[in-house]
């Protein structure tokens, strides 16, 4: 059987996984990634796009941001609309100065998978991970298959960042965790489309016919979204359908939205979900592994992001000044700013999708909300500054 040895084993190399290898390096802690997937694919696997302030820093922090200032687009404000009504809400003023950068998760995976890679490090895909034991000692295993053979991981912490479905979730003991979901009744039709923007920043509307978000990723390709019926799939909808429900949703007077080639089209489902412990003895979740949150806070990979800072805190502390205090607070530590995630998250989704009929209670609300928010600067400021991700001197 294949031996590997390392201190930290990683289940996943999705942007969790493969923030939390470097930084570790950084710090002159070695782990080994064992990722389910081939390189294509992970690489290729189109998701959301919007980086906070702190993820952009740490990115900065660990020299993988080059290509990310160079292609990536620094966002000072978002549009938000209601049945037509656009209005602004700017960040810099309102947040001292901290903004967004849009650039594709899958761009952010390309740069870190390369950073690994060509730092000699070790990384194994189409090796699944199947079994995780003895994380009660301090000695667990991680057991995977490669090429149709078995292979152990011999490690002294293990750290499944390996998505909402991997193994580590499961592997935690029966009854060591509450868990806590909303399933939302809509789901996104997600596009990418050869043609410039037609916006300088992002674009939420709250329409009679439904929600839609107006993003981007680069001056060539836009990326736009629609809400849609929970069952509904991509081959419902021709391209033309898809255009038309967007101008219709986002529109306002004195604006056009440019229409271009589809060449992508998903349709992604909507919940809310996380667990009140993300550890059992040597074995840490982190990222997709113990929370999702809807897309429409754009905070999933902030938050994977910041499980990681917490965790790579913890670790320098055992290995570097023999102090578990970190690592056994890791879960109470990264919750907080899950917690705020969630209910921003919450918040967005449920103030820009249509749920309940024109003139209902819900409508009245969500109008009361989006009219608040263009009176009241304290209001815009709370959205501003959760929507930028609150530093780390903020909640930690
Ligand atoms: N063995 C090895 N790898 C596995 C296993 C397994 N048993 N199960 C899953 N994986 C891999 C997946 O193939 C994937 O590449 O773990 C990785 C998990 O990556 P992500 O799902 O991207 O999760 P995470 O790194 O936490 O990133 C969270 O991803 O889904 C988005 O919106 C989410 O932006 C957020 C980000
Ligand atoms: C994206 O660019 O894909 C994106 C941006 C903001 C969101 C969700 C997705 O809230």
């Amino acid at each position: 059987m294949k031996k590997i040895k390392t201190q930290v084993g990683i289940i996943g190399a999705g942007p969790a996984g493969l923030t939390l290898a470097l930084w570790l390096k950084k710090h002159g802690i070695q782990s080994v990634i064992i990722e389910h997937r081939s390189r294509e694919y992970v690489e290729a696997r189109v998701r959301a796009g919007l980086l906070e302030q702190n993820t952009v820093d740490i990115f900065e922090d660990l020299g993988v941001a080059a290509r990310l200032k160079k292609e990536g687009q620094e966002h000072h404000g978002v549009y938000l609309s209601f049945n037509g009504e656009r209005i602004r809400v700017p960040f810099g003023e309102l947040t001292n100065g901290r903004n967004i950068t849009i650039y594709g998760q899958q761009e952010v995976v390309k740069d870190l998978t390369n950073a690994w890679l060509e730092a000699g490090e070790t990384l194994l895909f189409e090796a699944p991970a199947t079994q995780i034991v003895d994380f009660d000692s301090d000695h667990p295993k991680i057991y995977f298959e490669q090429n149709g053979e078995e292979g152990v991981l011999e490690c002294d912490f293990v750290a499944a960042c390996d998505g909402f479905h991997g193994i580590g979730r499961k592997t935690m003991p029966k009854g060591s965790f509450n868990e806590f979901t909303v399933t939302y009744p809509y789901a996104w039709l997600g596009i990418l489309a050869n043609v410039a923007p037609s916006t300088d920043e992002l674009i939420y509307a709250y329409h009679e016919r439904g929600f839609a978000l107006h993003s981007l990723r680069s001056e060539k390709v836009s990326r736009l979204y629609i809400q849609v019926p929970v069952d509904d799939k991509e081959e419902n909808w021709t391209d033309e359908q898809i255009w038309d429900e967007l101008s219709i949703r986002l529109g306002t007077p004195g604006w056009e939205l440019k229409r271009g080639p589809i060449f992508e089209k998903s349709v992604t489902p909507m919940r809310s979900y996380f667990i009140d412990n993300m550890q059992s003895g040597r074995l840490f979740l982190v990222g997709d592994a113990a929370h999702i949150v809807p897309p429409t806070g754009g905070k999933g990979l902030n938050l994977a992001v910041a499980d990681v800072k917490h965790l790579v805190d913890g670790l320098v502390a055992h290995y570097k000044e023999k102090s578990d205090d970190l690592l056994e607070n890791y879960s109470k530590i990264a919750l907080k700013r899950i917690w705020r995630a969630q209910d921003f998250s919450n918040f967005m989704t449920t103030l820009f999708h249509k749920s309940d009929e024109h003139g209902s209670f819900t409508y009245q609300l969500q109008k009361a909300k989006f009219d608040y928010i263009k009176t009241s600067k304290a209001y815009a400021t709370t959205i501003a500054e959760n929507y930028v991700g609150l530093g780390f001197e903020v909640i930690q």
